[in-house]
């Protein structure tokens, strides 16, 4: 393993930045282009989460491991001209609360997680618009493997992936890979900066117009234009090229969602989509006008990285019947089951909560788990500091994002509000529902076409690839 000085690490970062803006002016159009509200859904939990507890959940399908569901949500969001379906994933059974998996286990609290990757060719012959995210691990991972992975998806998907760069911030993942203790939060994030630098190097590796395929002269590939990488790392020894043609997109859209220091530096300096989990407007223009900064500071524009957020909604023909919905859904949820999910995000048991207690007396022990930080600050920021922790716990499955109640009308009307209150850089990922797929359904369905009469979002898929949609 080469240690490399703090010099030559600037040296490589300034080289690998000039590089990226090659790349970037080559193959990408500036998302500035479009103030379209972007839309994508994350489809990570609808197995769980009590989801498959609500009436018209699952309903006719083979639960979770067929792949028919799927299929069909990918035709529903592309009736919707959706952007992109988005799998997360951690690897790990969560013991937080309580000390052992028993109550993730019974509640299906996040668990089962299968690796998607296998649904994606799948999901995307079914839906030739949409495209699709998959979460891949830096910490885990080797870049080479990444690397390999995602240019086959974009290859097999036509230009349609995305990947969504985690560092990992749960213990029990840490333990499946090997790890007593998890590692360092920052730690974690020089690991994904030198990932990044030698995936993007490999995507690179083969030029656009490498292959020939000249059958007259025997040439297959020109040779020139296949380069070695030869990357010497603290993590990683790389050699390279990336033993495959270029794909559609290249590489594929880099997603990154970190909110802590670290997080939004990665993100500014690599993704072209951030996905964000502020809950008030306020709070969501404070973290634009961050991630300006930061972008200014790396040589890149605001407009190169859209900001989708994450918000649940609960849309119905009236606004009673919607607050209804949502009064069935609350109390299909078990009381303890936030406190349950809050454990397995922070790290923390949570199950040793005494009543009166409140979400600030944690924040000491969370800050030292370093897990999900900031998101936890954005709680303490936003959560009315008199609400005990029950009381928060209960809703925290269902108020932990952004939320959107009422008609379509009353949803367009706050999502054009946010949308516009923040520049108009992006859209929105749609979190979890009253049921699966009839969230998906029914946003597609009331909401997608008041946004699409206001103007708001497209009515056809901009080009073949995710990149042209996300940018169209
Ligand atoms: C919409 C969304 C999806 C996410 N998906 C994953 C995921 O699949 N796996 C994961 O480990 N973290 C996931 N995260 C967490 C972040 O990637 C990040 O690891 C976390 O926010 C901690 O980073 P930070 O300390 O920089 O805030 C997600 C976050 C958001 C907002």
């Amino acid at each position: 393993m080469t240690v490399w000085s703090v010099g030559a690490r600037r040296a490589c970062l300034r080289v690998e930045r000039a590089r990226i803006k090659v790349f970037d002016a080559k193959r990408r159009l500036p998302l500035s282009e479009s103030r379209n509200i972007h839309l994508a859904a994350d489809i990570s939990f609808l197995h769980t989460d009590y989801l498959w507890r609500m009436p018209g959940s699952w309903i006719g399908y083979p639960y979770y491991g067929t792949s028919e569901f799927y299929e069909d949500i990918a035709r529903v969001a592309e009736r919707g001209v959706m952007d992109m379906l988005f799998f997360g994933d951690t690897g790990g059974t969560p013991e937080d609360f309580g000390g052992s998996h028993e109550a993730v286990v019974k509640y299906g609290a996040k668990w089962p997680r299968h690796d998607m990757t296998p649904m994606i060719p799948l999901m995307a012959k079914a839906a030739p618009g949409v495209g699709f995210a998959l979460t891949m691990s830096t910490t885990y991972h080797h870049p080479f493997h990444c690397a390999r992975v995602f240019n086959a998806l974009d290859h097999v998907t036509r230009g349609r992936i995305a990947w969504n760069a985690v560092t990992s911030a749960y213990k029990n993942e840490a333990a499946n890979y090997g790890f007593d203790v998890m590692m360092d939060h920052d730690e974690r994030y020089v690991r994904a900066e030198e990932f990044l630098k030698v995936a993007c190097a490999l995507w690179e590796s083969v030029e656009p117009d490498a292959l020939i395929l000249d059958r007259q002269k025997g040439l297959y590939v020109d040779p020139a234009k296949v380069h070695r990488i030869d990357f010497r790392g603290r993590y990683f020894n790389v050699r390279g090229p990336l033993p495959a043609l270029p794909s559609p997109q290249c590489r594929p859209v880099i997603i990154q969602a970190g909110l802590s220091g670290p997080g939004m530096t990665l993100a500014a300096t690599y993704a072209e989509l951030q996905f964000s989990t502020r809950r008030t407007l306020a709070s969501m223009k404070q973290h634009r006008e961050a991630l300006d900064a930061i972008l200014a500071s790396v040589g890149r524009k605001p407009r190169d990285v859209g900001v989708l957020w994450s918000i649940r909604i609960q849309v119905a023909n009236s606004e009673s019947e919607a607050r209804e919905q949502e009064r069935r859904y609350l109390e299909a949820i078990p009381p303890q089951a936030g406190l349950v999910e809050m454990s397995a995000q922070y790290n923390v048991d949570f199950s040793i909560a005494k009543p009166g207690m409140r979400l600030a007396d944690f924040a000491d022990e969370v800050k030292a788990q370093k897990g999900n930080l900031g998101s936890f600050e954005e709680l303490l920021k936003t959560v009315d500091p008199q609400q005990s922790l029950e009381e928060f716990g209960h809703r925290f499955l269902v108020d932990r994002i952004l939320v959107a109640v009422g008609t379509p009308k009353q949803i367009v009307d706050k999502l054009e509000e946010l949308h516009e209150g923040t520049g108009a850089n992006g859209g929105f990922i749609l979190g979890r529902g009253f049921s699966a797929m009839g969230n998906i359904q029914d946003f597609v369905e009331h909401v997608v076409p008041e946004l699409q009469r206001r103007g708001l979002s497209k009515t056809e898929y901009a080009g073949p690839t995710l990149r042209e949609n996300i940018n169209g």
